[in-house]
């Protein structure tokens, strides 16, 4: 079921043509802008601290994806800092990008920048988090609800397997200005709520992560612990860096392993915290699909292509229906971890280092 899911998304976007047949195409740009303009693509990524994902792997495959297509790129990182978000968005607009392809840090600014693009006739893209009350053309992602969904159902795998009885679970969420943070709440509120509500499971401490920063989880996890005066049975933490600030309070406390931890992005902190029994699972989502497909539609609006993706994500803000494309996110655990690895995401030499080698044979990671 879920393969044919992505296999839908996959041929929604190819069933449009290659993305060169219409280049030479003399209709009007959708963003008002010259046709005629080789494309040139600017990306700015949010930040390198509230997941190893921007740096390693979103930079990385999107390089890779415009230089694969002889496209001209300019990826840059605004590291948490909104001004500088704006005047990286300018600069680029000054210097002639035909499209402007974001991860906003909130939704205000991020759209002040769409806008701005928008009238000077540069194409724009919400890649990852879709900017509320934005004016991207596209909106490249994953089934966000999904991802949330997977890391409740991770974490009652795991509280079941350790046999916990009416386990208090703590909530470690993301940033409350990134709309995909509301969106895994929703999506392991539906496996969790229904626990809480019948009483087999008690909702402990709820809390965001500003900026999803994990110094900041940190601090806020040893809070809980001792508001709960130790009581915390399970966490379920929206990434892996919140997840591995959870594990590092747990490890002073000498908790890890036995309290389940969830997490997000297969970064190799993450895979390894799981390969050592300390973290319950992750939720990996293959970044070079969403690099490709978003590099794929950036270069087709530069030259003022339209792109049937075949589904669209209604704005909640402003009601518009964004023409989108949601990849599908994978539960890895101890188990699967060795697929993160053959999938060209994470480097065995990276993963396998030190303590963590024995534990990667054993696991099958070759
Ligand atoms: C992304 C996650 C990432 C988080 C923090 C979210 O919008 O979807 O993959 O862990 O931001 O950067």
């Amino acid at each position: 079921m879920r393969k044919g899911f992505l296999t839908f998304a996959a041929v929604g976007l190819l069933a449009t043509g290659s993305m060169a047949a219409c280049g030479d195409d003399s209709s009007s740009n959708e963003a008002g802008g010259d046709t005629a303009k080789k494309p040139k693509i600017g990306v700015i990524l949010p930040d390198s601290k509230s997941s190893a994902r921007w740096e390693t792997a979103d930079r990385r495959f999107l390089k890779a994806a415009f230089d694969a297509a002889g496209v001209e790129s300019d990826i840059q990182n605004a590291q948490n800092d909104k001004n500088a978000f704006q005047t990286i968005a300018d600069q680029m607009i000054t210097s002639g990008v035909t499209t402007l392809m974001i991860v906003n840090l909130d939704s205000g600014t991020g759209k002040a920048v769409l806008d701005k693009a928008k009238s000077q006739g540069v194409a724009t893209i919400d890649y990852d988090r879709l900017t509320l009350g934005g004016s991207a053309q596209y909106y490249v992602s994953f089934d966000n609800e999904a991802v949330g969904k997977l890391q409740g159902e991770g974490l009652v795998k795991c509280l079941t397997e350790k046999g916990v009885k009416n386990p208090t679970v703590a909530y470690l969420n993301g940033s409350p200005t990134d709309n995909n943070a509301t969106l895994f709440k929703n999506g392991y509120d539906s496996v969790l709520k229904p626990k809480f509500e019948s009483k087999e499971y008690t909702k402990g401490p709820d809390q965001s992560v500003p900026d999803w920063d994990p110094a900041q989880a940190a601090t806020i996890f040893e809070q809980m612990l001792t508001q709960t005066g130790g009581k915390i049975d399970g966490v379920l933490s929206a990434n892996d860096g919140l997840g591995n600030a959870a594990v590092s309070v747990l490890k002073k406390n000498k908790l890890n392993g036995k309290v389940p931890v969830t997490g997000q992005d297969a970064d190799v902190t993450g895979l390894q915290n799981i390969l050592a029994g300390d973290q319950c699972m992750t939720v990996y989502k293959a970044v070079k699909k969403e690099a490709d497909a978003a590099a794929e539609l950036a270069i087709a609006v530069a030259k003022g292509e339209r792109k049937e993706t075949g589904q669209t994500v209604k704005d909640p803000e402003s009601g518009r229906d964004v023409p989108s494309v949601l990849l599908e996110p994978k539960a890895i655990d101890k188990a699967t971890v060795k697929d993160v690895v053959a999938d060209g995401y994470v480097d065995k030499a990276k993963l396998c280092t030190g303590a963590y080698a024995a534990l990667c044979t054993a696991n099958g990671i070759s």
